[in-house]
């Protein structure tokens, strides 16, 4: 069998969460570690393909051999994706906050007494996976999202996969109890135009070699 069935083919990976700044020194973001997006960097590498890794940041170091570019917010994210296009393949693996607060203060805010606290407003941030799945002649031929979710996890990613427009997305339980967020293993279910494929519980490295084979196979058959 090729060892490298992905000699050549561009991919685009985020992975990690974004941070956005409420004002010099504060930000918001969420427990994503980027584990499970640096795995899937990895294994595409490995299986030959030129990989382009936008990450959020992490306390991961960025795999041999992957293009690395280091963002902050969702916004910076978009553009280096933006940026890595044309790409034969994405996969949106970061968990990008939906918000950001509308005008970061340009310095510290302050307390002002004991007991008034600030009020922040918010607004959205860029959809990066719907963008890059909607982007006319220079779509990826492949976009792999992922949906975590705490309840209704594949009916909320069948609607998903259809609302943001992407071919694949990846499924799995974020709910505290399951350990996903910042574990090493992950529980995956690849949804397709076909419908839902239940993976078994496994190591966060091995459902990326899962998905990397099952690019490389999809690729091979598309050929
Ligand atoms: O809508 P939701 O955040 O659940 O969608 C998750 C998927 O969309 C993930 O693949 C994530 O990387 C991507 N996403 C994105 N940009 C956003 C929000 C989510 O690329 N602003």
């Amino acid at each position: 069998p090729d060892e490298k069935p992905l000699a050549g083919v561009k991919t685009l990976v985020t992975a990690g969460p974004t941070h956005e700044a409420l004002d010099p020194v504060r930000y918001i973001a969420n427990h994503s570690s980027g584990k499970q997006g640096y795995a899937i960097a990895k294994a595409m590498q490995q299986l030959g393909a030129d990989v382009t890794l936008v990450s959020g940041p992490t306390k991961l170091s960025p795999p041999q051999g992957v293009n690395f570019i280091s963002i902050t917010s969702a916004e910076e994210m978009l553009a280096a994706c933006q940026n890595a296009m044309p790409s034969d393949i994405a996969i949106c693996a970061a968990a990008v906050a939906d918000w950001r607060v509308a005008e970061p203060s340009k310095q510290k805010i302050k307390k002002k007494n004991n007991t008034e606290a600030p009020t922040l407003s918010f607004i959205q941030n860029p959809d990066i996976l719907a963008t890059l799945s909607q982007s006319g002649p220079n779509r990826p031929g492949l976009v792999i999202g992922f949906a975590a979710e705490t309840e209704h996890v594949t009916e909320n990613a069948v609607s998903k996969r259809e609302r943001k427009g992407c071919d694949w997305i990846l499924a799995n339980d974020v709910s505290p109890a399951t350990g996903t967020f910042g574990g090493d293993e992950n529980t995956l279910f690849l949804i397709d135009k076909n419908g839902v494929n239940p993976w078994h519980k496994m190591t966060k490295d091995a459902a990326a070699k899962k998905l990397s084979k099952r690019i490389a196979d999809h690729l091979t058959l598309n050929a």
